[in-house]
């Protein structure tokens, strides 16, 4: 398959990219990436050499771009968004455009191209919260930031493209990813960072929200087989199971650091803050994917990589910083 990968240099996607070049040695992709802020060209490092890969810098609100790049593609798979809730309080205008108006752009022309496949990569941030039980794929979308409200109307126009042109559209909602090369904004990446740099950590009010937490290496085989063998049309859930209060996880990763408590400092709470996110997975088991790590397994192997790559972290956290305050600086317009 030659497959089209958008948001390629971001966290999941740059992790996608080297979980299909890795088991699919016939596949070609090419990586399709605006590089903001968190795309990052240094994820991609070493696969120029790859005669199976390619890159293109591109934005996917720009219809014209894609026309030229995406002929002779079997499939794309679109990552690219922006995805921090905290920012898409600040300023939601980007979210809106990249992840409404570039969705419905990268759709519109993968359907006039006839690409055969498209699998569209949401969240099950797109459900809202849930006090118990786990949402399934057919429970209405109730988002609550404009993050996962902007996330929503691009699954909505996703699967509204198979329903009207029967645009050949594969939809996943994946719970949070946690792994290498997560941009160090994101809670795990954020709290183990600081905590190499011997500083606090900024729990959100209790500290009692749950996450339902997946391995990136487990959530990219399941978008993988969802991609080949999903039904078109079909709607897929993925998600470990393994949900944990943000101090329980907070706790954990002190542990693994051998850090003290005392490091955690709860701050006020973040606006219209989900409470627990929870997903049914059967669908996706049915098609025959497991999750193979533990959660703890999994975050050990993540501090890890992260003490192990402070050349990749330390020039991003302080890049980060600097955008957040110009962002502070400059309104929405919106
Ligand atoms: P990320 O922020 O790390 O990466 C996003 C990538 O998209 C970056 O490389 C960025 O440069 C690129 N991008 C942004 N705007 C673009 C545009 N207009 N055109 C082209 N490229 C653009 O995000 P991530 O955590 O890797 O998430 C990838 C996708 O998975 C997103 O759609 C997100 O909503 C979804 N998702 C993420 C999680 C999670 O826990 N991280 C969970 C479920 C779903
Ligand atoms: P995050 O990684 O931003 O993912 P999402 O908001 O998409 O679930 O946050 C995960 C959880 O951690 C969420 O409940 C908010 C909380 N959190 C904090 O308590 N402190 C922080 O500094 C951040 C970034 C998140």
């Amino acid at each position: 398959m030659r497959l089209l990968v958008t948001g390629a240099a971001g966290f999941i996607g740059t992790n996608y990219v080297r979980h299909v070049l890795a088991h699919h040695p016939d596949d070609r992709i090419t990586a399709y990436d605006k590089l903001t802020y968190a795309g990052n060209p240094d994820n991609l490092k070493g696969l120029d050499a790859d005669p199976r890969f390619s890159f293109v810098q591109g934005d996917i609100c720009d219809a014209g771009l894609l026309e030229a790049v995406l002929p002779g593609h079997d499939a794309v798979v679109n990552f690219a968004a922006e995805s921090h809730v905290d920012r898409s309080i600040l300023q939601a205008g980007e979210f809106v455009r990249t992840n409404v108006l570039g969705t419905n752009t990268i759709l519109d022309v993968a359907r006039r191209l006839e690409i055969p496949r498209f699998l569209h990569v949401s969240t099950d941030e797109t459900y809202g919260s849930i006090p118990s039980g786990s949402f399934r794929e057919s429970d209405a979308l109730t988002p609550s930031s404009p993050y996962s409200a902007s996330k929503a109307g691009a699954d909505l126009l996703a699967h509204a493209y198979w329903v009207t042109f029967r645009c050949p559209v594969v939809v996943t909602r994946s719970s949070n990813n946690f792994g290498p090369y997560q941009f160090p904004e994101k809670m795990i990446p954020l709290f183990i960072t600081n905590i190499l740099e011997d500083k606090p950590v900024p729990v959100y009010g209790d500290g009692l929200n749950v996450r339902d937490w997946i391995y990136v290496e487990d959530n990219c085989a399941a978008l993988d087989l969802v991609l080949r063998e999903g039904a078109p049309g079909s709607i897929y859930n993925i998600g470990a199971g393994d949900e944990l209060t943000n101090l329980e996880l907070t706790r954990r990763v002190l542990r693994l650091l051998g850090k003290p408590e005392s490091l955690i400092s709860h701050v006020t709470d973040r606006p219209g803050h989900d409470r627990r996110y929870s997903v049914d997975t059967t669908k996706v088991r049915a098609l025959g994917w497991r999750p193979r790590w533990t959660f703890d397994a999994a975050l050990a192997a993540t501090v890890e990589w992260y003490r192990a790559h402070r050349g990749w972290w330390e020039p991003l956290r302080a890049g980060s910083a600097r955008v957040i305050e110009q962002d502070l600086e400059t309104p929405d317009a919106d």
